[in-house]
């Protein structure tokens, strides 16, 4: 179908949690010298700007990044703000990573990573945002199709982050799928789910199915910004982690209220919860 322009929602809450959780689960992989890998099957352009007519019309980014990026937070956080930082001169905040953006600014000569996109306008500017880097490898191939033929990857160590559109009800059966394959294939890499509450009984299905596959380790870390509804689109947003790193439960134990804080105080919820303990 590939409707879905992510240029509209840019820098938003959603985008907020999911890029903070990917950079602190890459700064885990970065505490050993040995190289990893970053998959990102859904991969959009890579930067986007916040000027732009489709950022405008929605102004989601007002009440995501803007509210934060330049708040005294936790240390842990530096990268992900750095990464923001990066983009824009001065004050004006205009440009906002997107997840490959971010998580260049987290890769070190060893390491590298490979970005999958799909989308006929999105793909070419994905290779211009990366045009002659060695270490990013760019495909305009099928999310899932492409990172169950990567694996294992030869590092044996890294991330995987999991972001489709969700515009069609069966994309959150597709994500568990895409699990059991990936997990079959290579069991000790990080799994990272992006996941919008839009109905919340649409996520209950896909961590029952994730549950179902029998997999230990999987963390589920949310913000919410109003409460469930299903009338008034996405409330919440969250990540599913795989085989988080030890310290990513405490981080966003410190980290979402903050967030909340800062964007939804009164009507904001948080959530860090073993799915699935070790
Ligand atoms: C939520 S956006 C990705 C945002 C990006 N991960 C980020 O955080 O900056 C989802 C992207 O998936 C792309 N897409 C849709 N179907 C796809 C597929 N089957 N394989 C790869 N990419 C796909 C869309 O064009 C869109 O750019």
């Amino acid at each position: 179908m590939l409707s879905y322009r992510h240029s509209f929602h840019a820098g938003n809450h959603a985008d907020v949690v999911k890029h903070i959780v990917q950079s602190l689960i890459l700064n885990a992989l970065k505490q050993k010298e040995k190289p990893f890998v970053y998959h990102d099957t859904h991969a959009g352009v890579g930067r986007y700007d916040l000027t732009h007519e489709w950022s405008e019309k929605t102004g989601e980014y007002k009440q995501g990044i803007a509210r934060i990026w330049q708040q005294d937070l936790p240390e842990e956080i530096t990268s992900y703000l750095q990464a923001i930082k990066t983009l824009n001169e001065g004050d004006e905040l205009r440009y906002y990573p997107g997840s490959p953006r971010v998580a260049r600014a987290h890769l070190r000569q060893q390491d590298r990573m490979v970005l999958t996109e799909l989308h006929p306008s999105d793909h070419p500017l994905l290779e211009q945002e990366f045009h002659r880097d060695r270490q990013v490898s760019i495909h305009k191939k099928d999310g899932f199709e492409h990172l169950k033929a990567s694996l294992p990857p030869k590092e044996r160590r890294g991330l995987v982050l999991i972001d489709p559109p969700y515009e069609l009800a069966h994309e959150y059966q597709d994500v568990v799928k895409a699990i059991a394959q990936s997990y079959k294939r290579w069991s000790t890499g990080v799994y990272a789910i992006w996941y919008p509450v839009v109905y919340r009984h649409t996520i209950d299905d896909m961590l029952a199915g994730l549950k179902d596959l029998g997999i230990r380790k999987i963390l589920q870390i949310e913000l919410g910004v109003s409460p469930d509804s299903n009338e008034r689109g996405m409330t919440a947003s969250g990540m599913i982690v795989i085989n988080p790193p030890w310290k990513l439960e405490s981080q966003m134990n410190e980290i979402l209220p903050l967030l909340k804080q800062a964007i939804a105080p009164a009507t904001g919820h948080v959530k860090v919860d073993w799915v699935v303990p070790e």
